[in-house]
């Protein structure tokens, strides 16, 4: 193991009078004599004091902004400000110098739109680097949160013959020839020649396959990618994201609720608990965003305050019909403010519409369930009143849905019955059926986006931004 020690430690000791080795790259270089030099393990810089005449001028000038560096010195107080040591440099070696000529990025704040362009350097900003430490912290807790439960991780395929979801937005994978691939008798593509003997994509969801588990381990999470060939190019959207989706044997609706609240708080609690330092800075950065704003559009609750709010508010649980008749009478509505005005029962809400609610009208995080069934999926288990179904999406502050979750139609007639009328081929998930057909129960599950998690707790503002190489229409660099 290497001897160097992490900023992050170094920063966290009192100690003075010893020796270390510290590496990493140079943020900046005043005077011929202060590094600011980070190495990812915290947003803080650590100071190395260069003394005067104690280095050539040949090594001086190539500490610049970026160069990968290693320097040996004595740890001792610091005078200056905001730390309460420093390196004195003893050895300094140029570990791989950068060109301040050429290297994209400067001592400077640079837009992020900028920083999506150079996304394989990103990261080496105090923004990105913050925005990534939390995302790693909110992955490990997610984990230690169903651990801690005894659910069972469950690692399910990337590649799946199921859309999931019925929705129809999934990525084709193939290995046919894509300019002539080979024909059927009446002319359709013939998948039995392709790799898997039939027609294949990236996975949707792994719900189907998280249901399959549940029903003998009881309690199974998935946490992986998923992939949507939506057209969408939104601040909320990604062709490839990362979910979330635990799924649990006797459980109804309101079982899962309280599980998707109770992740919810462990994961934010957790964050705020470990990256106390980068989700300061992170506040402090949408503060600063904010003041570009007018006064009306910026948030009432700074970014720690949020995160807080969220923690000692239940969520507001109520039913869809509900909403809709809050949303209809809401004066938003009765001016025209929605871009879609809200007529009456049975459409879906958008993102306004959900935003309306959880921002403006009750001012904290909302669970809306019995949906209508046109508007959900076919697997959510049906009410009596022949209109709605079990489902529940959870709709976030800043953000609209952050959870999207049901009941499961667990009644193999009324499954199959909703199939039928849904399109959705029941002799291709034979094998989901079979679920209903050998110790059918009481279940239910959710699914958590989880870079809508990061968003959230980062306060930023693009999904692009908390997720280290994204995925949308026309965007596959990197
Ligand atoms: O509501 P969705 O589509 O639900 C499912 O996929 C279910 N199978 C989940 C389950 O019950 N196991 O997606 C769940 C969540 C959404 O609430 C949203 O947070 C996120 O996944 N999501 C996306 N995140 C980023 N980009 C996209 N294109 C997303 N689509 C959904
Ligand atoms: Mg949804």
């Amino acid at each position: 193991m290497s001897q160097r020690t992490k900023i992050k430690a170094l920063l966290q000791t009192e100690d003075t009078g010893f020796e270390v080795t510290v590496k990493g790259w140079v943020r900046t270089f005043r005077n011929n004599q202060f590094i600011a030099l980070n190495d990812g393990s915290t947003n803080n810089n650590l100071q190395i004091v260069v003394a005067l005449d104690s280095f050539d001028d040949e090594t001086l000038k190539r500490i610049t902004t970026g160069a990968a560096i290693s320097v040996t010195g004595e740890v001792v107080p610091s005078l200056g400000k905001g730390q309460k040591v420093e390196v004195k440099a003893k050895t300094l070696e140029i570990l791989g110098d950068c060109d301040p000529t050429t290297y994209p990025i400067q001592p400077k704040k640079h837009s992020l739109e900028f920083l999506r362009d150079n996304a394989h350097l990103r990261f080496r900003t105090n923004t990105f680097g913050a925005v990534f430490r939390v995302r790693n912290s909110l992955s490990f807790a997610v984990h230690q949160f169903f651990q801690e439960r005894g659910f069972v991780y469950l690692h399910t395929p990337v590649i799946t013959a199921s859309d999931a979801e019925g929705a129809g937005e999934t990525f084709r994978v193939t290995t046919l020839d894509p300019i002539k691939p080979p024909l059927t008798e009446t002319g359709e593509v013939d998948f039995k020649q392709d790799f898997f003997g039939k027609a294949t994509n990236l996975t949707v969801s792994g719900q189907l396959e998280g249901e399959l588990g549940a029903m003998a381990l009881s309690d199974i999470y998935t946490f992986g990618p998923t992939f949507r060939a939506e057209n969408s190019n939104t601040t909320r959207h990604l062709a490839e994201f990362w979910m979330i989706e635990p799924e649990m044997a006797f459980y109804n609706l309101n079982d899962n609720m309280d599980l998707a609240e109770a992740l919810l708080k462990y994961v934010i609690a957790y964050a705020l608990k470990h990256n106390a330092d980068d989700i300061e800075f992170l506040k402090d950065r949408l503060l600063e965003e904010e003041k570009q704003k007018p006064q009306q559009d910026r948030s009432e609750l700074n970014l720690l305050e949020k995160l807080q709010f969220c923690l000692d508010n239940d969520f507001e649980r109520l039913t869809y019909t509900e909403a809709i008749d809050i949303l209809k009478e809401s004066n938003h509505n009765k001016k025209k403010k929605f871009q879609y005005l809200i007529e009456g029962w049975g459409t879906d809400l958008q993102s306004e519409h959900e935003r309306y609610l959880v921002e403006k009208h009750f001012k904290k995080p909302v669970i809306l369930t019995d949906y209508p069934k046109e508007i959900k999926a076919f697997y959510m288990r049906q009410n009596d009143d022949g209109k709605t179904v079990r489902a529940m999406d959870i709709l976030f502050p800043g953000i609209g849905e952050i959870v999207g979750g049901s009941q499961r139609e667990e009644r193999l007639d009324k499954l199959e019955q909703r199939m039928n009328e849904m399109g959705i081929p029941t002799e291709e998930l034979w094998w989901y059926l079979d679920t209903r057909r050998f110790g059918a129960c009481e279940h239910a599950g959710f699914g958590l986006g989880f870079e809508r998690l990061v968003l959230f707790v980062t306060g930023m503002g693009n999904i692009r931004d908390v997720i280290p190489f994204p995925r949308a229409p026309k965007t596959a660099e990197f």
